[in-house]
């Protein structure tokens, strides 16, 4: 438990044991894409101040924003210039307390999204340290010296040479950047590291945000030896990458030092973290984060390996693989507490990746979506604009991208001789800039989202993607999903109850029962465009549909339930009697 009294202006925990954060929902702003306040193209923090009521009125109570701190922007903000300045694009420090404080009025809360495994290469640290060896922050990096020759091969994500090492002249050493040449990683082991980054957590804690987003969170702790690469024994190289020597050694001490003497909710950013691994993050008695945001989603292949195609079951991915996944989430987060999501700033927009975002299809299958995420075990983590239904833009062109992940591949592979006609095509069904477009509020020009051109193109179908459309309409993705979320309002015991899956290896459905002391929901979900048809192995006499996504519910008085393309249906049934065995509510 978080035993020190609250940050200022910070909105009141609930008197219960139960942590706020279990029951939230994490709703995602991309400020850049948000709302656009000032005429300059690009979205800003007066911009969400601006719509904290329209936010409010759907539901929503927390807020995570993608980095707001001064950054050159090679990557958007996560390469951070000054940790304690505000971004300019984006306004002032004055601005940000008036967001705050605003939306502490209407009983919502502030995560930030810090970036504490790499600076930007503007950051005065790194320009003190890239001076040379004797600097006294030529240690806040991390160097292989030149006399030991060239360094092993890591690999960098976004390198336009794929490498992660920069050769540094002054110093006659490389330094380690794990993204761009732009994103030194820091070396954690100083400790004068260590406390600068606490302090800057503390910084912010003391202006009453409500907790962190830490960004690459695995990969702080690094073998410094970097030894050579054994591709034999881990074809995949992450094992040299995440989960360092001193991972949890460090974790512990934030939270010793920071985390444990506020309110606040850490969630840690867990790319290429297994089950196992990610529960040492959340355990509550380990005392390290309290949210582990995993990858599982994202790291399921496509069928097709990013390009369009198809299947037997109309799905492009391997649903049971899905579904194992998220059971084997939520089984190895014991007594912690699990996440859920299907899409975010890095991923291509949920209805185009795991929905159909064809005219046909795209409203029943964003509302199926929305209906998962919204009744998994789990902190939901909703980015925005998925509430609308909004699906990936599909750039033709290189120069219509901005994202340096994008850009510098395909510089790559045209240097390279490579096939930049596939990349592209590939890059339109996961391109990080799909998810980055502007919100579309309306279908004035750019979407009301701004008066002047956008700083990425918005989607053209906005006319008929948008909010001020769909708040108008009861049938909407937008109706169904503040539906969906007063719904979870209504029944902490669907929130809080013990997931079961059902039928595993069903190549259409994903049903799950969730079970409380008092009731149980049952979950089905066609993920196909499809007609599919399940026996759910629960009792349905006397059911009770709260939720579902055509103007009809199916029928539940048989055996066996046949659902529709994209069909969706939350019902509860009654408990079973205590002596069937049931599975407590895991808390
Ligand atoms: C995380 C962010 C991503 C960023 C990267 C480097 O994965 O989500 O947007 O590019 O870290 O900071």
């Amino acid at each position: 438990m978080k035993n020190a009294p609250h940050a200022a202006n910070s909105p009141a925990t609930t008197a219960e044991e139960r942590p706020w954060w279990r029951d939230t929902i994490v709703y995602q702003i991309y400020p850049r894409s948000f709302r656009d306040s000032d005429g300059d193209g690009i979205g800003d923090l007066n911009g969400i101040a601006d719509r904290l009521d329209y936010l409010h009125d759907l539901g929503i109570e927390t807020l995570w924003l993608n980095p707001i701190f001064a950054s050159p922007n090679a990557d958007n903000g996560y390469d951070i210039s000054d940790y304690r300045r505000i971004m300019e694009d984006f306004g002032t420090m004055e601005d940000f307390e008036r967001l705050l404080r605003e939306a502490h009025a209407r009983g919502m809360r502030i995560l930030l999204d810090l970036v504490l495994n790499h600076t930007s290469d503007e950051h005065p640290w790194f320009a003190e340290a890239r001076t040379s060896r004797e600097n006294p922050y030529y240690d806040y990096y991390l160097w292989w010296p030149e006399e030991q020759g060239r360094p092993p091969y890591r690999k960098s994500h976004f390198d336009e040479e794929a490498d992660a090492w920069c050769y540094n002249p002054p110093t006659r050493s490389y330094y380690l950047h794990y993204f761009a040449r732009q994103q030194p990683d820091l070396n954690w082991d100083n400790p004068r590291v260590r406390q600068e980054l606490y302090d800057i957590m503390r910084f912010w804690l003391d202006k009453g945000v409500d907790g962190f987003r830490l960004d690459s969170i695995p990969y702080i702790s690094k073998d410094r030896t970097f030894p050579e690469i054994d591709t034999e024994k881990f074809p995949d190289i992450f094992p040299y990458y995440s989960l360092g020597p001193h991972l949890h050694e460090y974790l512990r001490e934030m939270n010793r030092e920071v985390l444990s003497r506020r309110d606040c909710l850490t969630m840690g950013e867990g790319s290429k973290v297994s089950p196992e691994e990610g529960r040492k993050f959340i355990a509550p008695e380990r005392h390290e984060l309290d949210l582990l945001y995993h990858f599982g989603a994202a790291d399921i292949r496509n069928e097709t390996d990013g390009l369009p195609g198809g299947t037997e079951a109309g799905i492009l991915y391997d649903l049971p693989q899905i579904k194992r996944m998220y059971a084997d989430w939520d089984r190895a987060a014991g007594s912690g507490w699990p996440t859920v999501y299907l899409g975010n700033h890095d991923q291509p927009r949920m209805v185009s990746r795991f929905g159909d975002d064809s005219s046909r299809w795209r409203g029943l299958s964003a509302k199926m979506l929305a209906m998962f995420l919204l009744t998994m075990r789990g902190t939901p983590c909703w980015f925005a604009g998925d509430e609308l239904g909004m699906a990936n833009i599909r750039f033709t062109r290189i120069d219509e991208y901005d994202d340096i992940d994008t850009r510098n591949r395909y510089r790559k592979i045209e240097r390279e001789g490579g096939d930049t006609e596939r990349f592209l095509r590939e890059q339109q069904e996961i391109g990080r800039d799909n998810a980055r477009t502007p919100y579309q509020w309306d279908g004035s020009a750019h979407a009301g989202f701004s008066t002047a051109r956008p700083w990425l193109r918005v989607n053209p179908d906005y006319t008929e993607v948008n909010a001020a459309r769909e708040s108008a309409d009861p049938d909407s993705v937008l109706s169904f999903f503040r539906r969906a979320v007063a719904l979870r309002k209504e029944h902490p015991e669907l929130v809080r109850a013990s997931f079961r899956l059902l039928a595993p290896d069903h190549p259409q459905i994903f049903a799950y029962l969730r079970e409380g002391e008092a009731a149980r929901y049952l979950v089905l979900l066609n993920f196909s465009c499809r007609p599919a048809r399940i026996a759910p192995e629960a009792a349905l006499d006397g059911a009770e549909t709260l939720l579902h996504n055509y103007p009809t519910a199916p029928p539940l008085d048989g055996s066996t339930v046949e659902l529709r393309p994209f069909e969706g249906v939350l019902c509860r049934i009654a408990a079973p009697a205590p002596s069937a065995g049931r599975t407590e509510a895991r808390e």
